[in-house]
């Protein structure tokens, strides 16, 4: 075997542990892998703000810089939020989205908020998305992978979370307003509050009650409380409805819409993500795998041409 076999082989070898390698991390994107795990320890939060790493999957849905919606990040390049917020501003070239800060408006000195922005490539929204509140849901692909620590980490979905119905304990977060009227005051820290998930038939029930009404489909949960006062607010959209079990955090649902914040028998109404977890896993399937610079046969050409010296250099 001269040289020249030799150097075209190691070309080969070469080439096919990059294209495997790249099958790897296609296939991590796709693969649920560890989810819904926090490293900071739960300790109960006296007022509403939360700590840093309690919701490490929270995004902030940054239009040309500033806060416009949640999100919540499903693994290292795709973030799922609500329909609705992408409406007015679809182009993925005016979006970013921080992760790992309990600040929605982070000092200009704070490089490390910086450093964990991402740009937006893409933007889906789902195709039942009439501009109402059915099919309330979009993922976002980020142009390059989160580096996920203690304050950054995805959560789980799941295909089905009828188990999770009765549930009382479950949390949504946000930066959005306090009360109806009432801004977030500075320095606009992450709030979380504690809620129970509503069974449609008493959604519907609590919606019908007075004078208007609306219809909570298929694709809805209700949770709040009947009482009112525990509720997500404006520019809370997009943001995560979050439960755990055995120690490991679902969300269940994505903040859609709600009549005004914390009335009474006005429960928030979220999009139910377990309707929609065959559309973001084909979303996710199709829109992952082989990009066009990384075609094998482009790859292969330039080192079959290229001199063997350089090859082993
Ligand atoms: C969400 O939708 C799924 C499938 O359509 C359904 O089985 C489940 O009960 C719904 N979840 C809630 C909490 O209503
Ligand atoms: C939720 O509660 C209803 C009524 O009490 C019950 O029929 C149903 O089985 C419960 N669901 C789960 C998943 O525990
Ligand atoms: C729905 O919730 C109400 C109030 O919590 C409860 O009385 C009722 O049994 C539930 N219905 C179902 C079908 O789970």
């Amino acid at each position: 075997m001269d040289a020249r076999v030799g150097a075209l082989l190691l070309a080969q070898l070469l080439v096919q542990i990059e294209v495997g390698r790249q099958a790897l991390q296609d296939e991590e994107l796709l693969l649920p892998g560890p989810c819904g795990q926090r490293s900071i320890p739960t300790r109960i939060v006296g007022g509403k703000d939360t700590e840093l790493g309690r919701w490490p999957w929270q995004a902030s849905l940054r239009l040309w810089g500033s806060h416009h919606c949640g999100g919540s990040l499903l693994n290292r390049r795709w973030v799922l939020s609500a329909a609705h917020c992408f409406e007015k501003n679809n182009d993925p070239y005016e979006w970013t989205a921080q992760f790992g800060e309990l600040s929605a408006m982070p000092s200009i000195w704070n490089l490390q908020a910086y450093y964990n922005r991402y740009q937006v490539e893409q933007i889906f929204l789902s195709h039942g998305y009439m501009g109402g509140s059915s099919s309330d849901i979009a993922l976002l692909k980020l142009s390059t992978s989160v580096n996920y620590n203690k304050y950054i980490q995805p959560i789980c979905v799941l295909a089905n979370n009828y188990e999770f119905e009765n549930r009382t304990d479950c949390w949504v977060t946000g930066w959005g307003d306090i009360k109806e009227d009432q801004g977030l005051p500075s320095p606009y820290i992450l709030q979380e509050v504690e809620v129970g998930i509503i069974n449609t038939t008493m959604c519907n029930h609590l919606f019908s009650l007075p004078s208007f009404r609306h219809d909570i489909w298929g694709d809805m949960v209700c949770a709040g409380d009947p009482q009112g006062d525990k509720d997500a607010c404006f520019g809370d959209s997009g943001g995560p409805l979050a439960c755990e079990k055995k120690g490991v955090w679902y969300q269940i649902g994505i903040v859609s819409w709600g009549v005004g914040c914390g009335r009474p028998n006005r429960p928030g109404v979220y999009t139910n993500v377990s309707s929609h977890y065959e559309w973001i896993r084909m979303v996710m399937v199709k829109n992952s795998i082989h990009r066009p610079d990384l075609s094998p046969p482009l790859l292969l050409l330039p080192l079959l041409w290229a001199p063997p010296f350089l090859l082993l250099a």
